[in-house]
């Protein structure tokens, strides 16, 4: 047969660096050896039993398609959830998603062109690559180093990033991959620059009450300025711990985003509806389960740290927010090590996965050094998996492979 036509940008699309390693780590597993996944924002915290139950109530004998911009009732509760952080969004403002993915997707769809640019501060979560591909959209990279808490450079570092084509400014706090919360002051520099070159700020605050250093919560939609200019993406997926749900959402008060929004929902038809009565009952009752699942992030990243901070050769600043740190390195290459960890090293049947970072970067040379982790397990395993990893990365290098 003729060879068939393969689109360039299904070729150009990369593998998510955070999965995959999943090959190795099933044969890791084959050889009877326990993986502890570190790699993947996937919390083990059990989903509040009443948003399951609220899903499991769910008796209609048909499961029909929903409204493409989500039940009222969500975006009612979404309002709601808002005015705590003295935001006021109407629900017709809210439109529910297939996750926070889909709303990534949807934000770049309606806001730029192929060939549009969209500046983010990197490392950046590598999932923008696979949208940003989708919408045939180039990511400019906003350079931002470890030495400086991963914090915003300076307004004329940023600016000239800036060209004709430049449409948007994509910010992510509390920040994956890094944990970086951004301060009132690295708002206002956003603010300022998207003003005056008359930028969209795209914020993924998926993350927004995953703070430990006292700083509140903060969307935003709060910011004094053109309200067409902003748009959030949220999702329940990690504020829920309920990842497989697939719920997120865009708010936005442009309502010509919003039209355009519409269409593309229209085209996938609805999100997920039984989910969406699950996330109803997660909003109204977040008081419930969140403040303590948020101290709970706090043990788990102090476990991990315990172990960080007494390995001199192993660079990382303790992150503030969300729940991934960069770490430093010192070899080569991170990929190599990622996947050596699986497929030759274990400490009494057990090795970590982790994420390479290198795919967390757009820049050339950048995070070849680094992994990400994401403190997901419980403190006494996110240790252990620490401890692993140290072990691991003293044999990698006693073994010959540092440089
Ligand atoms: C920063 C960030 N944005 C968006 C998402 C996507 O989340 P969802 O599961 O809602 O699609 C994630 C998931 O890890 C994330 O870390």
């Amino acid at each position: 047969m003729e060879r068939l036509y393969l689109s360039k940008r299904g070729i150009e699309i990369e593998a998510s660096p955070i999965r995959k390693l999943v090959p190795f780590a099933e044969e890791a597993k084959k050889r009877g050896i326990e993986v502890y996944h570190i790699n993947i924002g996937q919390p083990d915290i059990p989903t509040p039993p009443f948003i399951l139950d609220a899903m499991r109530a769910f008796s209609n004998p048909v499961l029909p398609y929903g409204p493409s911009q989500g039940l009222l009732e969500l975006r009612e509760a979404i309002s709601e959830y808002f005015r705590r952080y003295g935001v006021e969004i109407n629900p017709c403002e809210i439109f529910i998603t297939t996750g926070g993915s889909e709303a990534i997707y949807f934000a770049f769809l309606t806001t730029m062109d192929a060939g549009d640019e969209v500046l983010i501060p990197e490392p950046y979560y590598t999932n923008y690559n696979g949208f940003a591909n989708m919408a045939g959209v180039r990511i400019i990279p906003i350079p931002t180093d470890a030495a400086h808490g991963f914090h915003l450079p300076d307004e004329e570092v940023i600016e000239k990033l800036i060209t004709p084509r430049t449409r948007a400014i994509l910010i992510c706090s509390p920040n994956n991959p890094t944990g970086t919360v951004y301060t009132e002051k690295e708002y206002e520099r956003i603010k300022k620059i998207a003003e005056k070159h008359n930028l969209y700020i795209i914020s993924d605050e998926v993350y927004r009450e995953f703070i430990f250093n006292g700083t509140e919560p903060f969307s935003i939609l709060k910011l004094d300025t053109e309200p067409e200019r902003l748009i959030v993406i949220d999702s329940i997926s990690k504020r829920f711990s309920a990842c497989g749900a697939r719920i997120g959402f865009i708010a936005t008060k442009n309502r010509k985003i919003l039209a355009n929004v519409l269409k593309y929902g229209q085209a996938r038809l609805c999100p997920p509806t039984i989910e969406q009565y699950g996330a109803i009952e997660g909003y109204k009752r977040l008081d419930e389960f969140l403040p303590e699942m948020i101290e709970e992030y706090k043990r788990r990243r102090d476990a991990a740290f315990e172990v960080i901070d007494k390995t001199p050769d192993i660079f990382a600043l303790k992150p503030d927010g969300a729940f991934y740190a960069v770490l430093k390195l010192p070899i080569k290459d991170a990929d190599h090590f990622a996947r050596w960890l699986l497929s030759d090293f274990n400490v009494d049947g057990k090795t970590v996965m982790v994420a390479p970072a290198r795919p967390f970067y757009r820049s050339e040379n950048k995070g070849s050094d680094e992994v990400r982790i994401a403190y997901v397990l419980e403190s006494h395993r996110m240790k252990e998996a620490l401890q692993i990893l140290v072990k691991g990365l003293y044999e990698y290098i006693k073994s010959g492979h540092r440089l």
